[in-house]
């Protein structure tokens, strides 16, 4: 076809033409999710925003770089579900800003690992992993147990009203309290035994 010998001769119009065609087809497939329901809505109501203890027990675990070992997406493989339960699904990061997806496993999955210890095997295997699990590689962090301090607790929930999670005026308000008194180590058990609630009991 002469109009196609054409563009093939020219490297701005080849270019130009490419990157059309990859824009159309990445906005096809991106635009959608920003309006699909599945995706911008809660999955069910046990889906909620982050009370005050357990958000500022998610900022520990940003800090602390869990998520260089530990991800929180189980992937639809039968060998990821028969680990660790029913898949994640977009509806359960709703209120996730970021999201704690990560991308590398040196440690399990921990998308489901709420419920599935006590609090007290939490605060033992974080302060040293060693006295629950002998072979384990994961550091110990064992300054995790002094007081929480989040004087700003409350203007980070309202910042994150601001990108949509509802929190309540009295939420905001009360915020500090809720983390008064509180170690880093209640933070982070908090977090943890909160996570993946929503699907626990289907697989
Ligand atoms: C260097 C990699 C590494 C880092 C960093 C790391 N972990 Fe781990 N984690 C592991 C490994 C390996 C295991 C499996 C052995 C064990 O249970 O200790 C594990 C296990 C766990 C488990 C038990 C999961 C299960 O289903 O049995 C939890 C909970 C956990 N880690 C939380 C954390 C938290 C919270 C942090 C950050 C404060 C963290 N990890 C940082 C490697 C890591």
């Amino acid at each position: 076809m002469l109009t196609h010998d054409k563009i093939e001769r020219s490297v701005p119009l080849l270019i130009i033409l490419v990157i059309l065609t990859i824009s159309v087809g990445g906005l096809v497939e991106i635009v959608p999710l920003f309006f699909q329901k599945s995706t911008t809505t809660p999955t069910n109501e046990l889906v909620k925003p982050y009370d005050a203890l357990r958000l500022a027990g998610r900022d520990i675990y940003i800090r602390e770089g869990c998520y260089n070992c530990h991800s929180q997406m189980i992937r639809p493989f039968r060998a990821e579900t028969e680990r660790y339960g029913h898949y994640s699904v977009a509806g359960e990061f709703v209120y996730d800003h970021p999201f704690q997806w990560g991308s590398k496993r040196t440690g399990p999955d921990l998308a489901r690992v709420g419920g599935r210890y006590s609090d007290q095997w939490h605060r033992v295997h974080l302060l040293n992993p060693r006295d629950v699990v002998q072979e384990s590689n994961m550091p110990a962090y064992s300054w995790l147990d002094r007081p929480l301090k989040e004087p700003n607790i409350g203007a980070k929930m309202a910042a994150l009203r601001k990108v949509g999670v509802p929190y309540t005026d009295q939420e905001i308000a009360e915020a500090p309290k809720a983390v008064q008194g509180k170690t880093e180590l209640d933070a982070m058990v908090a977090y943890l035994q909160g996570l993946g609630l929503a699907l626990k009991q289907t697989r």
